[in-house]
């Protein structure tokens, strides 16, 4: 069948089967974040020891650093069934009582963005993460009645991008917690170039090399821009993608040399020239850029902090000389 006679669902699937394949099984696959993998290794091998469910997990770190990847590879090491689900797709608490009730002994429950869980639906969480159990009510007037229903135990693993606003009660019931760290480049180099024999596709090592460089520290971007860099190169009619097809894709994406694309642009930009460099608060920002607060926060802000575009004050975020330099605005006191 060629791509043109695929219908869109197809095509979904035929991508999302992509996108399976970049994902590794195993943690000797899963590449970077040596201190999560060196954590979950003793855990795993303790849990299958003593045949009992994993603790439960809570997985913390900006979007697109591998936590949905690494639920699914602690599952697998575990040998046992992963059911997924997210925060806000968990509406009552009949929806979760009807996840939990399904699962069988040492089972993984995902739920990812663990912090937008409503109250209620968090509150049947509590005795079911502590103690494997759920007390629903039945009934109605005069016949309503609390039953107490035992579950299989099992293990939640919950990721977050935002840890501080998950409630003490829920973070107190995970037994480990595990913070994701941006990667280092020479471990994005190797996720592109695993990620380019999945797609059959060659690369230079100095192209592979300049775009985990740009990738934001992010396995997610790199792959996303991995993606796009190998059309410009297949138009192009490369059989291998060079360092200056990638240079030239990188520009036409606004990706720039720091790998700051532009909204991380923008975000600096306006506290620049609107807040002479801050301290600016974040819902001033949030609303001045037109991205929400939780964006903001989750996303742009870590990157920016971590690679010294921006500090924190208490009166709100600075940008840094540096972020001058990036966007090659002239230093307040030097303007001409
Ligand atoms: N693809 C995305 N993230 C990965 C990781 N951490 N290791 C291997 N492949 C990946």
């Amino acid at each position: 069948m060629t791509e043109e006679h695929l219908t869109s669902q197809e095509a979904v699937e035929g991508e999302e089967a992509v996108e399976l394949s970049l994902r590794p099984q195993l943690l000797s696959q899963y590449i970077g974040q040596g201190h999560v993998k060196k954590d979950m290794e003793v855990y795993i091998q303790a849990a299958r020891q003593r045949d009992e469910a994993l603790d439960h997990v809570l997985l913390y770190g900006p979007p697109g650093l591998g936590k949905t990847t690494l639920a699914f590879v602690i599952a697998n090491e575990l040998g046992v069934n992963l059911k997924s689900t997210s925060g806000p797709a968990i509406e009552r608490a009949g929806d979760l009582v009807a996840l939990l009730t399904d699962l069988e002994p040492g089972d993984v429950l995902f739920i990812d963005e663990i912090h937008r869980l409503a109250k209620p639906v968090e509150e049947v969480l509590y005795s079911a993460m502590e103690d494997f159990y759920i007390d629903i009510v039945v009934g109605e007037g005069q016949t309503t009645h609390a039953i107490h229903l035992p579950l299989p135990p099992f293990t939640l693993i919950g990721a977050t991008t935002l840890a501080g606003q998950l409630s003490a009660p829920l973070r107190d019931r995970f037994g480990i917690v595990e913070h994701m760290q941006y990667y280092q480049v020479e471990d994005l180099e190797k996720i592109i170039l695993r990620s380019s024999e999945v797609f059959h596709t060659k690369i230079s090592p100095q192209a592979a090399h300049e775009l985990a460089r740009r990738s934001r520290g992010t396995p997610r971007v790199a792959n996303r821009l991995l993606k796009r860099v190998r059309d410009f190169a297949e138009v192009k009619g490369e059989k291998e993608i060079s360092l200056e097809t990638t240079a030239m894709a990188l520009k036409q994406l606004q990706v720039d040399s720091a790998g700051l694309d532009q909204t991380d642009r923008k975000l600096l930009r306006t506290m620049i020239l609107s807040y002479g460099g801050g301290p600016v608060g974040i819902r001033t920002l949030a609303s001045n850029i037109g991205e929400d607060r939780e964006t903001i926060e989750s996303l742009y802000e870590p990157y920016l902090l971590q690679n010294g575009f921006i500090v924190m004050t208490p009166r709100g975020r600075v940008v840094t000389q540096k972020a001058y330099q990036q966007l090659n605005l002239p230093l307040p006191g030097e303007e001409e």
